[in-house]
């Protein structure tokens, strides 16, 4: 019998926790579990339903006619909201915020918490988000908590957008940066804090194999034998 080797990620938007996630796991031969795109499906719906996210009641009541769901096509995360694949459409800074504004809900996040439990119970996953080292996976074996200034993270998220084609000012991005760090740090039902047994990373000076190197040494310090070895019970 053996148990599944789990390292979770969290960190403030843009500290570049999907992009050391999705090399982590491609290295080790984990699967990578993004868990601000289950967020991001959840505020598409209420947005496509109308329902302001100011109106707890509203989106209580919506929940249950919600299914979100995950699947790997060519090893890529799939987000489908009640069926339909969303994967897309969820990659816009709106949709961000929707996200960071209904996940202070706890109807929102009961919603997501057992699917986040089971995949890492059944898959060795690399996992990513806010609330990964401290309420989904506290017993994770590595956490680590990835950060870089606000001003390195929109001078990011501008550059991911440029190659989409959508032009934004430093200044409004680190704006909205901050915002969605005030919200996501300072909401009452798990926010974004730095578990006590995580490593700090500040990325700003760090290139993305450096992380990458650096999170698969502090795996390999705690108990992480050879890429891909599963821990004994
Ligand atoms: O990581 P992201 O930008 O895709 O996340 C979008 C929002 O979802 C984020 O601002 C807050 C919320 N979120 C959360 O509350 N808990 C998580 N584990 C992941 C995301």
């Amino acid at each position: 019998m053996t148990r599944t080797y789990n390292i979770a990620i969290d960190g403030p938007a843009g500290a570049g926790k999907s992009t050391i996630a999705r090399a982590i796991a491609a290295r080790l031969g984990f699967v990578y579990v993004d868990t601000g795109a289950m967020y991001r499906a959840m505020g598409l719906y209420f947005d496509r339903r109308g329902i302001p996210m100011d109106d707890e009641e509203k989106i209580r009541g919506a929940c249950p006619e919600i299914e979100i769901s995950i699947r790997y096509r060519d090893g890529i995360q799939r987000v489908l909201l009640n069926g339909e694949d969303v994967s897309d459409q969820i990659r816009t800074e709106e949709v961000g915020h929707l996200a960071s504004a209904c996940s202070v809900y706890a109807c929102v996040r009961q919603k997501l918490l057992n699917l986040q439990k089971q995949l890492a119970a059944t898959s060795d996953v690399v996992m990513d988000g806010r609330d990964i080292g401290t309420c989904v996976l506290p017993d994770a074996q590595t956490k680590i908590y990835l950060t870089a200034s606000a001003g390195v993270r929109a001078g990011r998220r501008q550059k991911e957008l440029e190659e989409k084609g959508q032009f934004r000012s430093l200044e409004e991005l680190t704006k909205e940066i901050l915002d969605r760090d005030e919200r996501d740090m300072n909401r009452e039902i798990a926010p974004l804090v730095q578990a006590p047994d995580a490593v700090y990373l500040d990325t700003s000076d760090m290139a993305v194999e450096e992380v990458v190197e650096a999170v698969i040494a502090e795996a390999k310090k705690r108990g992480l034998k050879d890429p891909g070895d599963k821990m004994p019970l």
